[in-house]
């Protein structure tokens, strides 16, 4: 693949021979460089936690790979041209929402991803936390530059929540509940929230940030008690750990295959293929926005994606943003 870096090569090498020795000659032959230049690719390779055997005579060997997002494992699995295009990966940052929000105010291209192993100030929506323990969850950042205008953002979120949804099919076969607008459930419990960002002018979006957490192979029982009696992980669903890496291949798959639809052809499509997984629709619900509340019958999402609430008077509401509660009957 051309692009490849030397460290990438050396590494497919290895990885092409799993098990099985290579020589720093032959290395050294095929990637045209010099012996210390692969003596120092393989200290990197190590540094960055892949478990490799050197033996004098015979060369080296790949033992074990490291369980992490960075671009050197994550590139070789990605089945998409735009989303992904360019990868930031941070070991831990306080947010990959706001490093995106800077590299997008800087310039940066459609369809780069920021993604970190940990967050020290994970953000959720309405200024909550969102809990970033290290190498277990995916945390990721996406930057859009949609030519929309700014009140047809939020029904990108939509666009990322059945991309999760289908990616979680894909992964486990697991058919996770849809919470308009922002939540994925997994026996009632959340494993993935979503926060999208935005600047724009009055009538154009300059770019959005679409910031998704999904709690892989998280034990729960890390968490702050008052977060874990609502959360649950992938793994805890399953009952054991899943590939992070294949995961968020499948994830920036069907996100841009749903971006494209909807650039082209609008939301309602994705509004019809969310329908099935909505559990509140036709239930009592309460649906909280800041300080307002509102009861009724959640009757429909609209084909723009807003929520349609029968109020106990009769009257309708076209709800486009806030936090729903299914009401005990
Ligand atoms: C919510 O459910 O309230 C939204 C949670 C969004 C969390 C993700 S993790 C990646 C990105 N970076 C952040 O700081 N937040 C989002």
């Amino acid at each position: 693949m051309s692009g490849e870096s030397t460290v990438e090569k050396v590494l497919n090498i290895l990885k092409k021979n799993s098990g099985i020795y290579v020589s720093g000659d032959l290395l050294r032959k095929e990637l045209s460089v010099s012996r210390t230049a692969i003596w120092k690719h393989i200290r990197q390779l190590k540094k960055m936690g892949y478990e490799i055997d050197s033996k004098p005579a015979r060369g080296y060997r790949l033992i074990s790979i490291p369980d992490t997002l960075t671009p050197l494992e994550l590139k070789p699995l990605l089945k998409t041209s735009l989303i992904g295009s360019k990868i930031h990966y941070f070991r831990e940052t306080d947010s990959t929402n706001d490093d995106a929000f800077r590299m997008a105010r800087r310039g940066e291209k459609e369809g780069a991803v920021v993604i970190a192993e940990a967050q020290r100030k994970g953000k959720g929506r309405m200024g909550r936390r969102w809990e970033s323990p290290p190498g277990v969850n995916l945390y990721l950042s996406v930057i859009l530059r949609p030519k929309i205008p700014p009140s047809l953002t939020p029904q990108i979120t939509l666009v990322a929540a059945l991309s999760v949804h289908r990616a979680v099919q894909n992964v486990t076969g697991l058919e996770p509940e849809i919470k308009w607008p922002n939540d994925l459930l997994l026996s009632g419990k959340k494993f993935c929230g979503i926060l999208t960002e935005m600047e724009s002018e009055m009538d154009l979006v300059n770019f959005v940030i679409v910031g998704i957490g999904v709690n892989i192979n998280m034990d729960t029982r890390v968490l702050p008690d008052d977060v874990r009696i609502n959360a649950t992980s992938l793994m805890e669903e399953l009952g054991r750990p899943i590939d992070r890496g294949h995961f968020t291949s499948q994830l920036l798959k069907e996100f841009e295959n749903y971006y494209l639809i909807f650039l082209k052809e609008g939301i309602s499509s994705i509004i019809e293929q969310m329908c099935p997984y909505l559990k509140m629709i036709g239930k009592r619900v309460r649906v909280q926005f800041m300080d307002e509340k509102v009861d009724g019958i959640a009757e429909k999402l609209d084909l723009d994606g807003a929520l349609i609430l029968r109020k106990e008077d009769g009257s309708i509401e076209k709800i486009l943003a806030g936090d729903v509660t299914i009401l005990k009957e």
